[in-house]
């Protein structure tokens, strides 16, 4: 199962100010890429701190287009997701899943949410390969990973990043800001995951580039 992994940051890899502030760090001709790109994928991926600080839609939102939308799902161990936030609210018009280590809350499921129940590892948290398996076994294949930085983390920590799209914005927010990786576990340059730059655009004042796994 192909999953790519956005990262729309800082120059210096920041995807957010301390206090949490991320909208927006990049442009409009960045942003418009990246629901071109959520087009061309089943589903699209965030961790719960994402959903909860940003009350994100998720949906493919371009002029004209009117292809289907991909399903979001919520990396949400505990199912925090409260039922006023946008993604609960259109559950019944865009598919969308919580994946959770606990039994699915009865409110969740009224509202038309799937809750997926994963076994959980270190931190009681979801096996990604595990979750990655069952997103497949509901049609979801293409899998389209926007964060935040712990997400953005484990799923590399577990090899399963096959592509990564950076957007790069000229500005500098500093080590207070929230990184676009956390914490990796990498002891030697050696054990860090490899990527090859297979394209770089200029998107306004922004910078896309396209790696691929090695
Ligand atoms: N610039 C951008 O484009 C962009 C994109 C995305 C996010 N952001 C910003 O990033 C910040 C949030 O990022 P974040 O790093 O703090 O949090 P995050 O990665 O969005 O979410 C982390 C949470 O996801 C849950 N989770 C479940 N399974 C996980 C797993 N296997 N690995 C990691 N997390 C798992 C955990 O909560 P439970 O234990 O409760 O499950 C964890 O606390 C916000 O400020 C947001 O605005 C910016």
């Amino acid at each position: 199962m192909p999953v790519t992994l956005k990262l729309a940051t800082s120059l210096d890899g920041r995807i957010a100010t301390a206090s949490g502030q991320s909208r927006w760090i990049t442009g409009e001709r960045s942003r418009q890429a990246v629901h071109s790109l959520r087009a061309q994928h089943d589903a699209v991926l965030v961790g719960a701190e994402t959903a909860l600080a940003d009350d994100p839609e998720l949906t493919v939102r371009l002029p004209g287009y009117a292809g289907p939308q991909p399903a979001r799902v919520v990396l949400d161990s505990r199912q925090r997701l409260p039922d006023g936030c946008g993604l609960v609210a259109s559950a019944r018009q865009v598919p969308t899943y919580v994946v959770a280590t606990t039994k699915p809350a009865a409110r969740l499921l009224e509202a038309g949410v799937r809750v997926l129940r994963a076994p959980a590892v270190g931190e009681d948290r979801p096996e990604l390969k595990v979750v990655v398996q069952a997103l497949a076994a509901e049609g979801l294949h293409r899998l389209f990973v926007e964060g935040g930085g712990q997400v953005a983390a484990s799923f590399l920590r577990c090899g399963l990043v096959d592509a990564v799209e950076w957007f790069r914005a000229p500005i500098v927010i500093g080590g207070e800001g929230r990184p676009a990786v956390g914490a990796l576990a990498v002891s030697g340059l050696a054990d860090a995951p490899h990527f090859r730059r297979t394209e770089v655009r200029e998107l306004g004042e922004d910078l896309w580039e396209r790696y691929e796994r090695i």
